[in-house]
């Protein structure tokens, strides 16, 4: 340890001391930080049956500064522990942030892959995009998720292609056959986006495999990339930057989505048009992982980089952002599908269940602010929630809104306004509600919406004919 670390861990303690604990929008079942900022999912795995999830952190800053990899363990990743900070950025390789990156878990070895991120000094001439930084990658490993060994510089700039910016970043990693494969987004000098991978026999000396890109371009920079099958269904992930025009308009500033892959991704691929992991507000940098019992799990970042849009005033209380609540992503009928983990179900209790004649077609509730309620039978179409008076979801001309009455930044809002996804028919909806956050489940999971909001009563009003409600509370 340097005298740099040693500084960084005592000031990030003293922050995290001085946290308000009871700060009002304060999540019960979602991962935040215990103060200041956090941004992407990090080193997602399940190591000795213990969850891990990491998170970009930056504690002295509820508006970002340089980032670390804050660290959280679960045994059922609805509960949460926080368990101090694990990477900070005290390398040369790495000052100006531990950027994201993956764990890969081997023979009781957490191996943890990240970007060590070096923005020069501040010179007239540095566009930080093809001069002016470094994106190095990086290995750390552990045996316990929380102490790690040296850190080890892998690959540089100019171990990438020559074609690249200076934009290359986040690795995640995965073994296949004996091999191991990494994959990293990138920005090309044409700017373009991008997906690179590289392999390796040894988890250390990595050499490029091949390449991975749409015919046409699409978006700036790929960050955050990941691949996986589910259920013989192959997906490239990649959170897009600079999609513009058209429809994009109407969406978040940036977009993370999918591919479905045909041929091999390390070999021949085809890439499907792209497709939207989420059509809310606040959805960014997913990351995925396999649990022991071969679930495939995706977290996301419940927020999004550089929006003027919309804000949180939780920044007032000195921390912002969290993470999605975590998702099964499941193939059912063809269609690839998202649900909250199935661990959730354990933790709740039963309020009312309406089913049939019973239902009158309006169902209200008060003063339950982390629920699960689910209205199934949806018939002709028939949907309308009105959440805390403020955030509205409705069908409504073939799609599905989520859309707030108040645009003001000191509303529930916070300044957002409207999202939809196309729809031809609604047959059920499912929504995670926490104390400032919004999960909404269509048609089993098929398209999901999310948001923070900020509600200053807790209340739900559905109105549905025909249909069945079930209204669960998740106990603390
Ligand atoms: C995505 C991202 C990553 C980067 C990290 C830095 O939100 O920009 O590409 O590694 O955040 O915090």
């Amino acid at each position: 340890m340097n005298a740099l670390t040693r500084d960084l861990i005592r000031l990030t303690e003293k922050a995290e001391k001085s946290a308000d604990a009871d700060s009002r929008f304060r999540q019960k079942i979602h991962l935040m930080p215990p103060t200041g900022w956090l941004n992407d999912p990090n080193g997602l795995c399940q190591h000795g049956g213990v969850f891990h999830a990491y998170f970009q952190y930056s504690p002295f800053n509820a508006e970002g500064g340089v980032k670390m990899w804050g660290h959280c363990t679960s045994r059922d990743m609805v509960r949460w522990e926080y368990q101090g900070t694990a990477l900070y950025p005290d390398q040369p390789f790495d000052c100006h942030g531990v950027y994201s990156g993956s764990a890969f878990a081997e023979d009781g070895v957490m191996y943890v892959y990240y970007t060590g991120n070096v923005k020069l000094e501040d010179r007239e001439d540095y566009d930080y995009i093809n001069t002016g930084r470094e994106a190095n990658t990086v290995l750390v490993t552990s045996r316990d998720g929380q102490n790690f060994g040296p850190k080890q510089l892998l690959m540089k700039n100019t171990d990438y292609p020559p074609d690249l910016s200076l934009h290359v970043r986040d690795p995640k990693v995965w073994k296949d056959h004996g091999t191991y494969y990494m994959i990293q987004g990138a920005r090309t000098k044409a700017d373009t986006g991008q997906a690179l991978i590289f392999r390796s026999e040894d988890r250390i000396n990595w050499t490029l495999h091949n390449r991975v890109e749409t015919e046409a371009p699409f978006g700036y920079m790929w960050e955050c990339p990941d691949y996986f099958e589910v259920s013989g269904v192959k997906l490239l992930l990649a959170s897009v930057q600079g999609l513009t025009g058209g429809v994009w308009d109407e969406r978040n500033v940036y977009q993370s989505g999918y591919f479905l892959v045909g041929g091999d991704i390390l070999d021949e691929y085809r890439l499907s048009e792209y497709r939207l992991w989420d059509y809310g507000f606040d959805y960014y940098a997913p990351q995925s992982f396999e649990t022991e019992d071969g679930r495939r799990i995706q977290i996301g970042w419940m927020g999004m980089p550089d929006c003027e849009e919309y804000t949180n005033p939780t920044i007032k209380d000195g921390w912002q952002h969290c993470f999605t609540f975590p998702r099964e992503i499941f193939v059912e009928d063809g269609k690839v599908r998202q649900r909250p983990v199935r661990e959730l179900e354990e933790r709740e209790r039963q309020i009312e269940d309406v089913q049939d004649d019973a239902f009158s077609g309006l169902f209200i509730k008060e003063g339950y602010p982390v629920y699960d309620l689910t209205v199934d039978r949806i018939s002709e179409n028939r949907f309308r929630a009105v959440l805390a008076d403020e955030l509205v979801l409705e069908y409504t001309g073939r799609r599905f809104e989520m859309r707030f009455l108040n645009r003001n930044k000191s509303s529930v809002s916070a300044g957002r306004g409207l999202r939809y996804t196309e729809l031809e028919r609604l047959e059920n909806v499912r929504i995670l509600a926490d104390v400032s956050s919004v999960e909404v489940f269509l048609n089993n999971g098929e398209y999901v919406l999310t948001t923070r909001y900020y509600p200053d009563k807790a209340c739900v009003r559905v109105e549905a004919e025909g249909a069945g409600v079930k209204f669960n509370i998740i106990e603390g």
